[in-house]
């Protein structure tokens, strides 16, 4: 049996746990540069550990007496009430099998005919100056509606973007207070999230009111309030992920121009590769990874005492030496079949995995790689105004930390469109 340092040293916790609020992603490096692939701290009475090994995390994603962190539970159906996100047990295993065929390969493909046309007629000006964030925001929450559910939103919607992204900011902040926030403190934290809830809830209470028979007919025997949490849960796990995504993706391209060539020559195959290796570098989802063991249970050698909180950090996981090799570097190729190949399990694991794996996970890839061909074969990036080490913010996803803006202009030789392409998926 392996032992896990403990590596609480303040009163109660408070600093170590305190440090994971402040800067998650940078605190598991550290933790993981100091003491190795297991670390464990104690807050407030409640043991965390943290384990860095792919082989500890596919255990632990695949193990069904680990159960997803109460808390988060708790966060997430504030927003979205009972959905598959938030589900254990019968009931998830019930939600999961009314959404699955909606994702399955016939139908992925189908939707990606219509993210073509939605990113066709997003963008036609020959300049645009780009605000990345808001725009990617405002695209995939018009490829959720529009391509997979059947909505059609209207015009205006950059709100709903800007109030989903004030809702991360708050479940980020409490995930990681040491207790709940009962919802009638009089407090404007408080308030604010209320009514950013509310007025999402009613947004999509609306937009299923008024469409979508196509995609609903599939919550047939879900009651209204149901089928809104359903969908509003689907909104909100299908766009927010992939518009951070895609946002780094096209930082990433601006950065290296090379790369931004070769997607706009090779078409849809390479660019999944480009995504791949985003996604590996900038893992949108990296608070989702809690766990709670529901009994005494071994992983990978370490014993895991009942209740305790198993953190599983993507980022730190996805820029370990040891399976990626000089590995900030961006490198696409190394998602090249053979090379996947010579790299453990769950050394890379933006989707999680096991039973709870990321529903849209195939839809994702082709969507954001449809998106970002559609871009580059028709516009150069032209200018770029960053620093030199980018700066990342958790707001439940990981968004870039600065206004990253881009100019876009169009090729003069327009590369061929991506209907052939499409066509032979
Ligand atoms: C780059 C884009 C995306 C990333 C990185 C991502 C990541 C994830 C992760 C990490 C999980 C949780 C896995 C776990 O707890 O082990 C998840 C769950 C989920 N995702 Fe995604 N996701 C993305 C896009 C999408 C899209 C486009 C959809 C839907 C159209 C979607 C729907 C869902 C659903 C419904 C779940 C809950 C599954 C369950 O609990 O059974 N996601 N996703």
């Amino acid at each position: 049996l392996k032992s896990i340092p403990d590596i609480t040293k303040s009163w109660f916790g408070w600093r170590e746990f305190l440090g994971l609020q402040r800067d998650l992603l940078s605190t598991y490096e550290a933790w993981q540069h100091g003491w190795g692939d297991a670390v464990q701290l104690r807050f407030l009475g409640q043991r965390h550990i943290v384990l860095y090994a792919p082989q500890a995390v596919g255990e632990v994603l695949k193990h069904a007496d680990f159960v997803r962190y109460p808390r988060m539970m708790r966060v997430l159906r504030q927003v979205m009430g009972d959905s598959v996100s938030s589900a254990e047990g019968a009931h998830w295993q019930e939600r999961r099998r009314l959404l699955a065929p909606a994702f399955r390969v016939q139908h992925v493909q189908s939707y990606a005919q219509s993210v073509e046309r939605i990113v066709e007629e997003a963008f036609g000006d020959p300049e645009i100056n780009l605000r990345v964030v808001p725009a990617m925001t405002e695209l995939t929450l018009r490829v959720i509606c529009g391509a997979v559910l059947d909505l059609q939103p209207g015009n205006d919607i950059s709100w709903v973007g800007v109030a989903l992204q004030s809702l991360g900011k708050a479940a980020m902040v409490e995930l990681f207070l040491p207790a709940p926030l009962p919802d009638w403190l009089p407090i404007p934290f408080v308030r604010r999230k209320r009514r950013a809830i509310r007025q999402i809830q009613d947004f999509v209470a609306d937009l299923t009111q008024r469409g979508g028979r196509h995609f609903l007919a599939r919550l047939e025997g879900l009651s209204p309030l149901q089928v809104r949490d359903e969908t509003l849960n689907l909104i909100l796990a299908g766009h927010e992920t992939t518009a951070a995504g895609l946002s780094w993706a096209l930082y990433l391209l601006a950065t290296h121009p090379q790369v931004a060539q070769r997607v706009a020559v090779e078409g849809l195959g390479y660019c999944e590769r480009v995504v791949k290796e985003t996604l590996r570098l900038y893992p949108p989802a990296p608070a989702l990874f809690l766990r709670q063991a529901q009994q005494e249970l071994r992983v990978d050698n370490y014993e895991i005492p009942r209740g305790s909180i198993v953190h599983l950090p993507a980022w730190a996981v996805h820029r370990d030496s040891r399976y990626f090799e000089d590995p900030l570097k961006f490198n696409p190729d190394r998602f090249a079949p053979e090379a996947v190949k010579q790299r453990p399990e769950f050394s890379y694991f933006p989707f999680g995995g096991g039973p709870r794996i990321c529903l849209g996970q195939s839809f994702a890839l082709l969507e954001m790689s449809v998106i970002l061909t559609v871009l580059l074969r028709k516009y150069h990036i032209e200018t770029l105004d960053v620093g030199a080490s980018p700066l990342c913010q958790v707001r439940f996803s990981l968004w870039p930390g600065w206004p990253l803006e881009l100019k876009l202009r169009r090729r003069e030789n327009l590369v061929q469109g991506l209907d052939e392409q499409l066509q032979r998926l």
